[in-house]
Protein backbone atom coordinates (compact mmCIF):
# COMPACT_ATOMS: atom_id res chain seq x y z
CA UNK A 1 0.00 0.00 0.00
CA UNK A 2 1.41 3.40 -0.83
CA UNK A 3 -0.12 5.80 1.76
CA UNK A 4 -0.35 9.83 1.59
CA UNK A 5 -1.24 11.79 4.60
CA UNK A 6 -2.16 15.14 4.04
CA UNK A 7 -2.86 18.32 6.11
CA UNK A 8 -1.62 17.13 9.46
CA UNK A 9 1.04 18.09 12.20
CA UNK A 10 4.15 16.20 12.19
CA UNK A 11 5.74 16.02 15.48
CA UNK A 12 9.14 14.09 16.29
CA UNK A 13 11.91 14.51 17.77
CA UNK A 14 13.27 17.32 15.13
CA UNK A 15 10.13 19.35 16.54
CA UNK A 16 7.01 20.44 14.91
CA UNK A 17 5.70 21.31 11.33
CA UNK A 18 3.39 21.05 8.39
CA UNK A 19 4.13 18.61 5.86
CA UNK A 20 2.73 15.98 3.68
CA UNK A 21 3.76 12.11 4.73
CA UNK A 22 4.37 10.21 2.28
CA UNK A 23 4.85 6.06 2.82
CA UNK A 24 5.70 2.98 0.33
CA UNK A 25 6.79 -0.04 1.42
CA UNK A 26 6.77 0.46 4.91
CA UNK A 27 8.70 3.03 4.82
CA UNK A 28 8.61 6.84 4.69
CA UNK A 29 9.77 8.14 1.09
CA UNK A 30 9.85 11.58 -0.28
CA UNK A 31 7.08 11.10 -2.69
CA UNK A 32 5.02 8.15 -4.16
CA UNK A 33 2.08 7.68 -6.16
CA UNK A 34 -0.72 6.85 -3.47
CA UNK A 35 -3.22 4.16 -3.23
CA UNK A 36 -4.65 6.09 0.17
CA UNK A 37 -4.94 8.94 0.96
CA UNK A 38 -5.94 10.37 4.73
CA UNK A 39 -6.64 13.82 5.71
CA UNK A 40 -4.91 14.22 8.64
CA UNK A 41 -6.32 18.19 8.63
CA UNK A 42 -5.97 18.72 12.64
CA UNK A 43 -4.58 16.09 13.43
CA UNK A 44 -0.98 15.08 14.64
CA UNK A 45 1.16 12.67 13.00
CA UNK A 46 4.04 11.31 14.96
CA UNK A 47 6.31 8.07 15.60
CA UNK A 48 3.85 5.25 17.21
CA UNK A 49 3.95 4.82 21.03
CA UNK A 50 6.32 2.62 22.71
CA UNK A 51 4.57 0.96 25.93
CA UNK A 52 7.71 0.23 28.12
CA UNK A 53 5.78 -1.77 30.54
CA UNK A 54 2.86 -4.03 29.12
CA UNK A 55 1.58 -7.13 31.19
CA UNK A 56 0.24 -9.73 28.39
CA UNK A 57 -1.20 -12.52 30.89
CA UNK A 58 -0.10 -15.22 27.91
CA UNK A 59 1.38 -17.43 28.89
CA UNK A 60 -0.98 -18.77 32.15
CA UNK A 61 -3.82 -16.42 32.41
CA UNK A 62 -4.98 -16.12 29.19
CA UNK A 63 -8.55 -15.43 30.37
CA UNK A 64 -7.31 -11.90 31.42
CA UNK A 65 -5.54 -10.95 28.07
CA UNK A 66 -3.76 -12.90 25.41
CA UNK A 67 -1.06 -11.22 23.30
CA UNK A 68 -3.30 -11.02 20.56
CA UNK A 69 -5.74 -9.19 22.65
CA UNK A 70 -3.25 -7.24 25.04
CA UNK A 71 -1.34 -5.98 20.77
CA UNK A 72 -5.18 -4.97 19.82
CA UNK A 73 -5.16 -2.87 22.95
CA UNK A 74 -2.13 -1.29 22.14
CA UNK A 75 -2.66 -0.35 18.85
CA UNK A 76 -6.01 0.94 19.53
CA UNK A 77 -3.87 3.04 22.08
CA UNK A 78 -1.54 4.70 19.10
CA UNK A 79 1.35 1.82 20.12
CA UNK A 80 3.62 0.56 17.49
CA UNK A 81 6.09 -1.64 19.84
CA UNK A 82 5.01 -2.83 23.56
CA UNK A 83 7.63 -4.73 26.23
CA UNK A 84 5.78 -7.43 27.61
CA UNK A 85 6.17 -8.26 31.43
CA UNK A 86 8.00 -11.25 32.21
CA UNK A 87 5.63 -12.37 35.16
CA UNK A 88 4.10 -14.83 33.12
CA UNK A 89 3.17 -18.85 33.82
CA UNK A 90 5.77 -20.01 32.99
CA UNK A 91 8.09 -17.31 33.94
CA UNK A 92 9.63 -15.68 30.30
CA UNK A 93 13.06 -16.45 32.40
CA UNK A 94 14.46 -18.27 29.60
CA UNK A 95 14.56 -18.45 25.50
CA UNK A 96 11.97 -20.80 24.90
CA UNK A 97 9.21 -18.58 26.81
CA UNK A 98 10.81 -15.36 25.69
CA UNK A 99 10.53 -16.82 21.51
CA UNK A 100 6.93 -18.27 22.40
CA UNK A 101 5.99 -14.51 23.38
CA UNK A 102 7.76 -12.45 20.38
CA UNK A 103 6.06 -15.30 18.09
CA UNK A 104 2.66 -14.90 19.19
CA UNK A 105 3.23 -11.05 18.99
CA UNK A 106 4.50 -11.42 15.32
CA UNK A 107 1.34 -13.70 14.19
CA UNK A 108 -0.74 -11.13 16.05
CA UNK A 109 0.94 -8.64 13.73
CA UNK A 110 -1.00 -5.80 15.44
CA UNK A 111 2.14 -4.46 17.07
CA UNK A 112 5.76 -5.56 17.67
CA UNK A 113 5.78 -7.58 21.11
CA UNK A 114 9.43 -7.30 22.73
CA UNK A 115 9.66 -9.35 25.50
CA UNK A 116 11.40 -8.72 28.75
CA UNK A 117 13.11 -11.06 30.61
CA UNK A 118 13.21 -11.71 34.64
CA UNK A 119 16.35 -11.01 36.96
CA UNK A 120 15.70 -14.15 38.41
CA UNK A 121 14.72 -17.58 37.97
CA UNK A 122 10.93 -18.15 38.69
CA UNK A 123 11.27 -14.35 39.33
CA UNK A 124 12.16 -16.15 42.96
CA UNK A 125 15.04 -13.37 43.86
CA UNK A 126 17.43 -16.31 44.35
CA UNK A 127 19.21 -17.00 41.02
CA UNK A 128 20.23 -15.11 37.87
CA UNK A 129 18.36 -15.91 34.74
CA UNK A 130 21.17 -16.87 32.01
CA UNK A 131 21.24 -13.33 30.69
CA UNK A 132 24.22 -13.26 28.10
CA UNK A 133 21.51 -15.92 26.56
CA UNK A 134 18.64 -14.10 26.80
CA UNK A 135 20.71 -11.33 25.92
CA UNK A 136 21.61 -13.21 22.55
CA UNK A 137 17.86 -14.25 21.90
CA UNK A 138 17.49 -10.07 21.63
CA UNK A 139 16.28 -9.23 25.30
CA UNK A 140 17.25 -5.55 26.41
CA UNK A 141 15.10 -5.14 29.56
CA UNK A 142 15.35 -7.63 32.47
CA UNK A 143 13.16 -7.15 35.50
CA UNK A 144 11.37 -9.34 38.29
CA UNK A 145 8.24 -6.77 38.29
CA UNK A 146 5.80 -7.54 40.56
CA UNK A 147 8.12 -8.28 42.69
CA UNK A 148 11.44 -6.06 43.65
CA UNK A 149 15.03 -7.91 43.85
CA UNK A 150 15.29 -7.88 47.79
CA UNK A 151 18.57 -9.05 48.05
CA UNK A 152 21.49 -6.19 47.61
CA UNK A 153 24.20 -8.45 46.75
CA UNK A 154 22.28 -10.41 44.12
CA UNK A 155 21.08 -7.30 42.55
CA UNK A 156 25.19 -6.03 42.36
CA UNK A 157 25.79 -9.24 40.79
CA UNK A 158 22.94 -8.35 38.11
CA UNK A 159 24.20 -5.01 37.47
CA UNK A 160 27.89 -6.23 37.09
CA UNK A 161 26.97 -9.12 34.51
CA UNK A 162 24.56 -6.01 32.36
CA UNK A 163 27.77 -3.85 32.24
CA UNK A 164 29.50 -6.51 30.45
CA UNK A 165 26.39 -7.53 28.19
CA UNK A 166 24.80 -4.22 27.11
CA UNK A 167 21.15 -4.73 28.58
CA UNK A 168 19.78 -2.74 31.61
CA UNK A 169 17.72 -3.55 34.48
CA UNK A 170 14.60 -2.45 35.36
CA UNK A 171 13.79 -2.37 38.74
CA UNK A 172 9.83 -2.93 40.67
CA UNK A 173 10.90 -0.99 44.01
CA UNK A 174 9.16 -2.04 46.81
CA UNK A 175 11.26 -3.50 49.68
CA UNK A 176 8.78 -6.47 50.95
CA UNK A 177 9.56 -6.19 54.67
CA UNK A 178 7.74 -2.69 54.63
CA UNK A 179 4.56 -3.56 52.63
CA UNK A 180 3.48 -6.80 53.96
CA UNK A 181 -0.51 -7.39 53.63
CA UNK A 182 -0.47 -3.65 52.22
CA UNK A 183 -3.56 -2.81 50.01
CA UNK A 184 -3.19 1.47 49.63
CA UNK A 185 -0.85 4.15 50.26
CA UNK A 186 -0.20 4.90 53.64
CA UNK A 187 -0.85 8.42 54.77
CA UNK A 188 -3.93 9.99 56.27
CA UNK A 189 -6.28 8.20 54.05
CA UNK A 190 -5.30 4.87 54.53
CA UNK A 191 -5.57 5.61 58.54
CA UNK A 192 -8.95 6.58 58.37
CA UNK A 193 -9.94 4.01 56.17
CA UNK A 194 -7.88 1.62 59.04
CA UNK A 195 -6.75 -0.03 56.32
CA UNK A 196 -2.65 -1.83 56.01
CA UNK A 197 -0.87 0.66 54.26
CA UNK A 198 2.15 0.52 51.66
CA UNK A 199 4.91 3.42 52.84
CA UNK A 200 6.03 5.96 50.37
CA UNK A 201 9.42 4.74 52.11
CA UNK A 202 9.18 0.98 50.86
CA UNK A 203 9.85 2.48 46.91
CA UNK A 204 12.56 4.69 48.09
CA UNK A 205 14.66 3.13 49.70
CA UNK A 206 15.09 0.36 47.05
CA UNK A 207 15.57 3.23 44.67
CA UNK A 208 18.20 4.81 46.93
CA UNK A 209 19.59 1.24 47.03
CA UNK A 210 19.51 0.96 43.10
CA UNK A 211 21.21 4.35 42.49
CA UNK A 212 23.89 3.63 44.33
CA UNK A 213 24.63 -0.17 42.62
CA UNK A 214 24.32 1.81 39.95
CA UNK A 215 26.97 4.37 41.17
CA UNK A 216 29.36 1.18 42.17
CA UNK A 217 28.88 -0.70 38.84
CA UNK A 218 28.47 2.00 35.82
CA UNK A 219 25.78 -0.27 35.18
CA UNK A 220 22.37 1.45 33.92
CA UNK A 221 19.16 1.00 35.84
CA UNK A 222 15.53 1.69 34.98
CA UNK A 223 12.74 2.44 37.30
CA UNK A 224 9.24 1.25 36.64
CA UNK A 225 6.60 3.28 37.84
CA UNK A 226 7.98 5.50 40.10
CA UNK A 227 5.28 7.12 42.64
CA UNK A 228 6.72 8.83 44.65
CA UNK A 229 7.92 12.66 45.28
CA UNK A 230 10.86 11.26 46.99
CA UNK A 231 11.48 8.92 44.70
CA UNK A 232 11.65 11.40 41.62
CA UNK A 233 14.00 13.65 43.78
CA UNK A 234 16.37 10.70 43.83
CA UNK A 235 16.02 10.11 40.55
CA UNK A 236 16.78 13.95 39.41
CA UNK A 237 19.91 13.78 41.69
CA UNK A 238 21.04 10.62 40.25
CA UNK A 239 20.61 12.03 36.51
CA UNK A 240 22.50 15.38 37.85
CA UNK A 241 25.32 13.49 38.92
CA UNK A 242 25.80 11.87 35.77
CA UNK A 243 24.39 7.75 36.55
CA UNK A 244 22.83 6.30 33.74
CA UNK A 245 19.10 5.37 34.80
CA UNK A 246 16.12 6.50 33.40
CA UNK A 247 12.44 6.20 34.83
CA UNK A 248 8.91 5.74 34.06
CA UNK A 249 5.70 6.79 35.38
CA UNK A 250 2.09 5.45 34.55
CA UNK A 251 -0.90 7.64 33.64
CA UNK A 252 -2.74 6.64 36.67
CA UNK A 253 0.04 8.28 38.64
CA UNK A 254 -0.08 11.39 37.33
CA UNK A 255 -3.63 11.87 37.60
CA UNK A 256 -5.04 9.69 40.23
CA UNK A 257 -5.18 9.57 44.16
CA UNK A 258 -5.34 7.48 47.43
CA UNK A 259 -8.58 9.73 48.05
CA UNK A 260 -9.88 6.76 45.22
CA UNK A 261 -9.59 3.85 48.23
CA UNK A 262 -12.93 5.59 50.31
CA UNK A 263 -14.96 3.58 47.29
CA UNK A 264 -12.72 0.26 49.16
CA UNK A 265 -13.17 -0.42 45.57
CA UNK A 266 -10.53 -2.79 44.55
CA UNK A 267 -10.51 -1.10 41.04
CA UNK A 268 -8.28 1.36 42.16
CA UNK A 269 -5.98 -1.16 44.27
CA UNK A 270 -2.51 -0.89 42.53
CA UNK A 271 1.10 -1.41 42.76
CA UNK A 272 2.66 0.64 43.87
CA UNK A 273 -0.40 2.06 44.99
CA UNK A 274 -2.16 5.63 44.15
CA UNK A 275 -0.34 8.26 46.37
CA UNK A 276 -1.58 11.68 47.97
CA UNK A 277 -1.61 14.69 45.55
CA UNK A 278 1.68 15.98 46.49
CA UNK A 279 3.44 12.79 44.69
CA UNK A 280 0.99 13.26 41.90
CA UNK A 281 2.30 16.59 41.20
CA UNK A 282 5.72 15.53 41.60
CA UNK A 283 5.42 13.07 39.19
CA UNK A 284 3.79 15.49 36.70
CA UNK A 285 6.91 18.05 37.37
CA UNK A 286 9.48 14.67 36.71
CA UNK A 287 7.82 14.13 33.65
CA UNK A 288 8.22 17.96 32.85
CA UNK A 289 11.77 18.61 33.31
CA UNK A 290 13.00 15.03 31.93
CA UNK A 291 13.50 14.03 35.14
CA UNK A 292 10.99 11.12 34.05
CA UNK A 293 11.67 9.85 31.01
CA UNK A 294 8.57 7.77 29.78
CA UNK A 295 5.04 7.59 30.50
CA UNK A 296 4.40 3.49 30.85
CA UNK A 297 1.09 1.93 31.09
CA UNK A 298 1.61 -0.78 33.63
CA UNK A 299 -0.97 -2.23 31.55
CA UNK A 300 -2.08 -4.73 34.45
CA UNK A 301 -5.02 -6.75 33.32
CA UNK A 302 -7.32 -8.59 35.78
CA UNK A 303 -10.74 -10.36 35.12
CA UNK A 304 -14.02 -8.74 36.84
CA UNK A 305 -14.12 -11.45 39.03
CA UNK A 306 -11.18 -10.99 40.63
CA UNK A 307 -11.36 -7.29 40.82
CA UNK A 308 -15.03 -7.55 42.69
CA UNK A 309 -12.82 -9.26 45.45
CA UNK A 310 -12.57 -7.04 48.94
CA UNK A 311 -9.30 -5.20 48.83
CA UNK A 312 -7.20 -7.68 50.74
CA UNK A 313 -7.84 -10.40 48.41
CA UNK A 314 -8.32 -8.91 45.11
CA UNK A 315 -5.23 -8.29 42.78
CA UNK A 316 -3.22 -4.95 42.02
CA UNK A 317 -3.54 -3.38 38.55
CA UNK A 318 -5.02 -1.82 36.35
CA UNK A 319 -5.63 -1.86 32.40
CA UNK A 320 -4.25 1.50 30.07
CA UNK A 321 -3.11 1.35 26.98
CA UNK A 322 -6.12 2.44 25.33
CA UNK A 323 -6.22 5.38 28.01
CA UNK A 324 -2.59 6.20 28.36
CA UNK A 325 -2.34 9.46 25.49
CA UNK A 326 -6.24 10.54 26.60
CA UNK A 327 -5.03 10.67 30.07
CA UNK A 328 -1.60 12.23 29.22
CA UNK A 329 -2.99 15.15 27.36
CA UNK A 330 -5.99 15.71 29.90
CA UNK A 331 -3.89 15.76 32.86
CA UNK A 332 -0.01 17.01 31.98
CA UNK A 333 0.50 20.58 31.44
CA UNK A 334 3.26 20.14 29.22
CA UNK A 335 3.86 20.98 25.11
CA UNK A 336 2.34 18.77 22.96
CA UNK A 337 5.32 17.48 21.93
CA UNK A 338 6.88 16.86 25.02
CA UNK A 339 3.86 14.79 26.02
CA UNK A 340 4.51 12.69 22.66
CA UNK A 341 8.37 12.03 23.38
CA UNK A 342 7.73 10.48 26.99
CA UNK A 343 5.24 8.43 25.15
CA UNK A 344 7.49 7.20 21.89
CA UNK A 345 11.38 7.99 21.08
CA UNK A 346 12.16 8.41 24.40
CA UNK A 347 10.72 4.93 25.65
CA UNK A 348 12.15 3.51 22.09
CA UNK A 349 15.95 4.42 23.47
CA UNK A 350 15.07 3.22 26.75
CA UNK A 351 13.69 -0.43 25.08
CA UNK A 352 16.72 0.12 22.65
CA UNK A 353 14.02 -0.33 19.58
CA UNK A 354 15.19 3.28 18.29
CA UNK A 355 16.27 1.82 14.98
CA UNK A 356 12.42 1.27 13.90
CA UNK A 357 10.77 2.93 16.32
CA UNK A 358 10.74 6.56 17.71
CA UNK A 359 12.17 7.56 14.47
CA UNK A 360 12.50 10.55 12.89
CA UNK A 361 9.33 11.17 10.31
CA UNK A 362 11.86 11.70 7.42
CA UNK A 363 12.57 9.23 4.09
CA UNK A 364 14.14 6.04 5.14
CA UNK A 365 12.59 5.42 8.11
CA UNK A 366 10.02 2.95 8.94
CA UNK A 367 6.59 3.67 9.01
CA UNK A 368 5.42 3.05 12.78
CA UNK A 369 3.42 5.65 13.35
CA UNK A 370 0.44 6.96 15.70
CA UNK A 371 -2.19 9.91 14.12
CA UNK A 372 -4.48 11.07 17.07
CA UNK A 373 -6.95 14.22 17.04
CA UNK A 374 -5.23 15.99 20.12
CA UNK A 375 -8.75 18.40 20.51
CA UNK A 376 -10.39 15.06 21.40
CA UNK A 377 -12.79 15.00 24.50
CA UNK A 378 -14.00 11.09 25.35
CA UNK A 379 -14.58 8.89 28.09
CA UNK A 380 -13.73 5.51 28.04
CA UNK A 381 -16.44 2.88 28.30
CA UNK A 382 -15.09 -0.67 30.17
CA UNK A 383 -17.35 -2.64 27.76
CA UNK A 384 -15.83 -1.07 24.46
CA UNK A 385 -12.61 -2.28 25.49
CA UNK A 386 -10.31 -4.16 22.97
CA UNK A 387 -8.58 -5.54 26.18
CA UNK A 388 -10.12 -8.91 27.03
CA UNK A 389 -10.61 -7.68 30.98
CA UNK A 390 -12.22 -3.79 31.53
CA UNK A 391 -10.71 -2.90 35.03
CA UNK A 392 -9.74 0.70 33.82
CA UNK A 393 -10.16 2.90 37.00
CA UNK A 394 -11.10 5.78 34.26
CA UNK A 395 -14.57 5.52 33.99
CA UNK A 396 -15.88 9.29 34.55
CA UNK A 397 -12.79 10.84 34.13
CA UNK A 398 -12.27 13.26 31.51
CA UNK A 399 -10.02 12.03 28.86
CA UNK A 400 -8.23 14.10 25.96
CA UNK A 401 -6.49 13.17 22.84
CA UNK A 402 -7.54 10.38 20.75
CA UNK A 403 -5.68 7.77 18.62
CA UNK A 404 -7.39 7.74 15.12
CA UNK A 405 -5.52 5.86 13.16
CA UNK A 406 -1.98 3.70 13.53
CA UNK A 407 0.40 2.17 10.93
CA UNK A 408 3.07 -0.61 11.64
CA UNK A 409 5.24 -0.88 8.75
CA UNK A 410 3.23 1.09 6.62
CA UNK A 411 -0.05 -0.86 6.87
CA UNK A 412 -2.63 0.17 9.13
CA UNK A 413 -2.90 -1.42 12.61
CA UNK A 414 -6.06 0.91 13.04
CA UNK A 415 -8.00 2.43 10.84
CA UNK A 416 -10.91 5.65 11.65
CA UNK A 417 -10.21 4.51 15.22
CA UNK A 418 -11.17 0.57 14.50
CA UNK A 419 -8.32 -1.77 15.04
CA UNK A 420 -7.65 -3.47 11.68
CA UNK A 421 -7.65 -7.44 12.80
C1 LIG B 1 1.17 -5.89 38.03
C2 LIG B 1 0.50 -7.18 37.57
O1 LIG B 1 -0.72 -7.31 37.78
O2 LIG B 1 1.16 -8.02 36.98
N1 LIG B 1 0.32 -5.27 38.99
C3 LIG B 1 0.33 -3.99 39.41
O3 LIG B 1 -0.42 -3.65 40.32
N2 LIG B 1 1.10 -3.10 38.84
C4 LIG B 1 2.54 -6.15 38.53
C5 LIG B 1 3.40 -4.92 38.65
O4 LIG B 1 3.56 -4.16 37.68
O5 LIG B 1 3.99 -4.71 39.69
ZN1 LIG C 1 5.59 -3.49 39.08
Amino acid sequence: MNLLITGGTVIDRTGERQIDVHVADGHIVEVCEPDVTIDATGLVVCPGFVDLHTHLREPGKEEAETIETGSRAAALGGYTAIVAMPNTDPTQDCVSVVDFVRRQGVIAGLCDVHPSASITVGRQGTQLTPFAELADAGVKLFTDDGNGVQDPQLMRRAFEYAKGLGITMAQHCEVEALTGGAVMHEGDCCSHLGLPGWPALAEELMVHRDIELVRLTGAPAHFLHLSTAKSVELVRAAKADGLPVTAEATPHHLSLTDELLRSYSAIYKVNPPLRTMDDVEAVRGGLADGTIDAIATDHAPHVAETKERPLDQAPPGMVGLETALGVAVAHLDMPLADIVATLSWKPAAIAGLEETHGCDIAPGSPANLAIFDPEARWEVVPAMLASKSNNTPFVGVPLAGKVVHTILNGQFTVRDGQAQR
